[in-house]
């Protein structure tokens, strides 16, 4: 995993506009944004599916950069003062904090464009799978999925949701850009229709089990640790996994989405294997 983070490091440095370049402040606070800091699930997904899939080439590194430019992206507006007005991110200040608002949601926008440009432009894919991967990423992004999840959140704040309905907005927010990694992935990895459903049914779970825990460290995260401001969610009365089922029900939720997401990969076998570790990683880790 550490080795693929690094890939992932070197080619977002790559694809990144220079600071020096003008306008300077734009592009410094987009490598702001995206360098120095995160877990970079999303580029591993990315790995992973094609790893699964018996390809490990720089193919993948288009797709990988292009899911954690959009994530990036989601993270500088969701910090906005006018949605979740965070001031911490990754341990440091956010990006409206750093650069001003103006800059930052030009930021964001800029990330956003430079995501399909570096996936259109892959000439290592063939043509018919760029536009597979430019139609998935868009649809993930747009609102049927993340910036649809987004609405879905802010308009149920101070509100409470059903179960179902809180899994939808989560599973759009943050499950649609994750299913779109896999998705991505798997289609520079060559694949058929049933493995690309095979592997659905695992991103789907991931993609949940991933905000499930978000939530859960919301509560009980330390803000050292998770490297942004503990127990937001509830000064915000955000509509969240604990705040709807509590901890304990949450806690079973995920333990359940990891197994549905580990019993998917199943028919994969062995080249699954850092699937199998991500869907852990996601459901288990402390940042
Ligand atoms: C945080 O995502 C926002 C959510 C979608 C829950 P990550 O926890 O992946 O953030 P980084 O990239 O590691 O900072
Ligand atoms: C963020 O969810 C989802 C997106 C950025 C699309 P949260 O609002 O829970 O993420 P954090 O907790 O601020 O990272
Ligand atoms: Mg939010
Ligand atoms: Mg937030
Ligand atoms: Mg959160």
């Amino acid at each position: 995993m550490r080795s693929l983070i690094e890939r992932a490091d070197a080619a977002l440095e790559r694809v990144l506009p220079p600071a020096d370049l003008a306008p300077t402040e734009l592009h410094r606070a987009m490598r702001y944004a995206v360098l120095g800091g995160g877990k970079r699930l999303r580029p591993l997904l990315v790995y992973a599916a094609g790893q699964a899939l018996g390809c490990e080439g720089p193919q993948l590194d288009a797709p990988a950069c292009a899911v954690e430019l959009i994530h990036a992206y989601s993270l500088v507006h969701d910090d906005l003062p006018a949605m979740d007005d965070d001031d911490l991110r990754r341990g440091r200040p956010t990006c409206h904090v750093a650069f001003g608002e103006a800059t930052a949601i030009l930021a964001g926008d800029a990330l956003q464009a430079l995501a399909f440009e570096l996936l259109a432009a892959e000439e290592k894919v063939g043509a018919a799978t760029r536009v597979r991967m430019l139609h998935q990423l868009g649809t993930a992004c747009g609102s049927a999925g993340m910036a649809g999840g987004q609405a879905l959140d802010l308009a149920a704040v101070g509100s409470t949701l059903e179960l179902t309905a809180l899994e939808h907005m989560h599973a759009c927010k943050t499950g649609a850009l994750i299913r779109a990694s896999v998705h991505l992935g798997a289609l520079v990895g060559g694949t058929d229709d049933d493995t690309l459903a095979t592997l659905d049914r695992y991103a789907h779970a991931v993609g949940l089990a991933f905000q499930v825990r978000d939530d859960i460290l919301d509560v009980e995260g330390a803000t050292d640790v998770i490297g942004k401001t503990a127990g937001k969610d509830a000064a915000q009365s955000k509509p969240t996994f604990p705040s709807i089922i509590g901890l304990d029900a949450s806690r079973a939720r995920l333990d359940e989405l990891t197994t549905q997401a580990l019993d998917a990969l199943v028919p994969l076998g062995a080249p699954a294997r850092l699937l199998a570790d991500l869907a852990r990683y996601a459901a288990t880790r402390a940042h």
